[in-house]
């Protein structure tokens, strides 16, 4: 039974279709990853939004806060319609859990493949004042066990972000773009890369705030380039890691997005990705890292299928330190993967 049965009708399951066309495809012809990210997040955006305002009280925004990890489970074609759906799963007195799932349809022959699902935290805002964070209107569980399991979500994510921030700390450590001439191919420098880009309008929310989806596009592009530097064939992204929004990015600010590879298994890729923000105009405003994250990349062949990729040369400590605890992840990741397949199969 969905979850949303239950709620106020505001509150409703959405889904939101659309025909995938040539500007979303990736240089290998398939829908970018990005693309597939910045859908997800606006179907989330409408959903938790309109369910913080489904009673009367001081109007909100819904902030993307987190993304936990996604897999990208098969790819989507230009030319197929995509169908984003999303519902809310568990709500705490200020986030709200929204489950999306991603299904591509080929219309000629009525063919659906589940391509992505999804979970999403948002925290609403209020309107006059986007420091302020409102209360949310609870959902009705149709069980106790499903609100049991929600509670438990709610209280991993959070403890999983405890854990983050001490790890993080305060540090920002920018990446620093090399001189890729004076590299050796395969090491972390010389697939190292980043982007800069202007906050304008069209990124952001109508409270002048840039939208997450637009964020993980960003992401994904400078990923991407990292991964195709590094290994010179087609590539997809195959997963991201949970992603923390730290800190809200506003209009006008400058941000620049820089990639580097953390750790190659035999067929994928790892890559960290920071996002730092720069207010442009506004003096006395220094640089902050507002999110980073893991995308995991695999390389195809002109038929589609993984291929091998080049290991990564380390060239000091640091760079073994990465890739060791990229080891760690990738290893725990395949192990959780096995898992659900397994359950799957059960079923
Ligand atoms: N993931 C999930 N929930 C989060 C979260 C995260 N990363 N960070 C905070 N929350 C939830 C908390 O659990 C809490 O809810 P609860 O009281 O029901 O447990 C609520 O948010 C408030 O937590 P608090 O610690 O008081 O807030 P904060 O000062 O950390 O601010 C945000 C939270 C989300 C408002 C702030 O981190 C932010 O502005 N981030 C950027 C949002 C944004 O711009 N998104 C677009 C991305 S570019």
């Amino acid at each position: 039974m969905s979850l949303v049965k239950a709620m106020a009708p505001s509150s409703s399951a959405i889904q939101i279709s659309r025909i995938m066309r040539p500007d979303d495809a990736n240089i290998a012809g398939n829908v970018h990853g990005g693309t597939i990210l910045k859908m997800i997040e606006e179907a989330g955006a409408i959903i938790s939004t309109r369910h913080c305002n489904s009673q009367a009280g001081e109007r909100c925004v819904a902030a993307l806060a987190r993304v936990e990890r996604t897999d990208f489970l098969s790819p989507m074609c230009i030319g197929e319609v995509s169908h984003v759906s999303a519902e809310i799963t568990y709500t705490s007195k200020h986030s709200v859990e929204v489950q999306v799932n991603v299904m591509s349809e080929n219309i000629l022959t009525g063919a659906k493949r589940l391509t992505n699902r999804a979970t999403l935290w948002y925290v609403p805002l209020s309107l006059k004042n986007v420091d302020k964070i409102i209360e949310v209107p609870p959902i009705q569980f149709p069980s106790k066990d499903q609100e049991e399991e929600g509670k438990k979500r709610y209280e991993a994510q959070k403890f999983e972000r405890l854990e983050t921030k001490q790890r993080n700390g305060e540090i920002i450590l920018p990446v620093v773009n090399p001189d890729r001439q004076t590299k050796e191919p395969y090491t972390v420098g010389f697939s190292q890369s980043s982007l800069i880009h202007l906050v304008g309008p069209s990124d952001c929310t109508l409270h002048g705030f840039v939208h997450g989806g637009v964020t993980m596009k960003l992401m994904d592009e400078v990923a991407g380039i990292v991964a195709v530097r590094h290994c010179k064939t087609n590539i997809v992204t195959a997963s991201v890691d949970a992603i923390n929004f730290h800190r809200k990015i506003k209009k006008g600010c400058i941000i620049t997005i820089s990639g580097r590879m953390t750790f190659t298994s035999n067929k994928s890729m790892e890559i960290e990705v920071f996002v730092d923000a720069e207010p442009f105009v506004e003096e006395f405003q220094q640089r902050y890292r507002a999110v980073s994250a893991f995308f995991t990349y695999v390389s195809l062949n002109k038929e589609g299928k993984p291929l091998p990729v080049p290991q990564l040369l380390l060239e000091n400590d640091e760079e073994k330190k990465r890739f060791e605890e990229g080891k760690g992840r990738y290893l725990q990741n395949k192990a959780k993967r096995q898992a659900e397949m397994k359950a799957l199969v059960q079923q």
